[in-house]
C-alpha cells in the first residue's frame, strides 16, 4: 500500500469528478452485475441513485476517494437508517482495479466504519453475490460474517442470481 488514507480524503461524489468516476466504474466492470455500469452510467449514478422502498436522497450519501494523481480509488454508497435508525445498508463499495489487492479496501473500509460508529449506527449491512467470490472473502474476513439472508432464485444457473445479506455489529472493534 503507498498511501495511508484519512477520514479527511473522503469527499462527497459531485458531477466535476465524473470522469474520474466513470473510468473507476468501468474498471471493476468486470464484476458482472456491475457490467451495466460501463460506459455514460457514472451521470445517471449521481443523478438518480438507487434508493430502498420508501429511501429518501437525503439518507443516500455518496462518497470517494481520489489518489495522489487525481483518479479515483475509492467510491462508496450507503444509506442510512435502513429498516432501522442504528442500521447502515452498504449499497456499493469499489475500489479501482488497478488499486486491489493493496490494502486499500480494509484501510478504507475501516475508515467508514469509524463515520458510522461515531454517528451512532450500530450495525452495517450489504449484499455480495455468491459468485463475487473475492468480495465474499473480503467481507467475511473484514467482519461482516454473519449471513442474515439468503437472496436469489431457487434454480442455479448462467442467468439466476444468488446473494447473501451480510451483517457486522460496529460496537465490537474486531475485523
Ligand atoms: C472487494 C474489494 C472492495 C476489495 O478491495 P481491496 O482493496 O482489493 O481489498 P484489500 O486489498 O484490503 O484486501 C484484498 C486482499 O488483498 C490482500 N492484501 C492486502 N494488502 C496487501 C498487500 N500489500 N499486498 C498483497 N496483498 C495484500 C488482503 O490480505 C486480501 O486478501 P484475502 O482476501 O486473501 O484476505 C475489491 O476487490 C473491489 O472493489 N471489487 C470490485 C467491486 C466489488 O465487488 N465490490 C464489492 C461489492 S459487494
Amino acid at each position: 500500500m503507498e498511501k495511508i488514507y484519512a477520514v479527511e480524503d473522503i469527499i462527497p461524489l459531485t458531477m466535476d469528478l465524473i470522469s474520474e468516476f466513470q473510468t473507476l466504474l468501468d474498471s471493476v466492470s468486470y464484476i458482472g452485475r456491475l457490467s451495466r455500469y460501463k460506459n455514460d452510467s457514472a451521470e445517471k449514478v449521481i443523478n438518480d441513485p438507487v434508493l430502498p422502498t420508501n429511501g429518501v436522497r437525503e439518507k443516500n450519501i455518496q462518497k470517494c476517494i481520489l489518489g495522489p494523481d487525481g483518479s479515483m480509488v475509492n467510491f462508496t454508497q450507503y444509506y442510512m437508517g435502513y429498516k432501522s435508525e442504528t442500521t447502515v445498508f452498504l449499497g456499493d463499495f469499489y475500489i479501482h482495479r488497478a488499486s486491489q489487492n493493496k490494502g486499500y479496501g480494509r484501510t478504507i473500509l475501516r475508515l467508514y466504519e469509524e463515520i458510522w460508529r461515531r454517528s451512532g449506527f450500530n450495525k452495517a449491512i450489504l449484499n455480495v453475490d455468491i459468485k463475487n467470490w473475492v468480495a465474499v472473502r473480503f467481507w467475511f474476513r473484514n467482519g461482516y460474517s454473519r449471513i442474515i439472508q439468503w437472496i436469489g432464485d431457487k434454480e442455479y444457473s448462467n442467468e439466476t442470481f444468488a446473494m447473501l445479506r451480510l451483517e457486522k455489529e460496529l460496537n465490537s472493534s474486531s475485523g
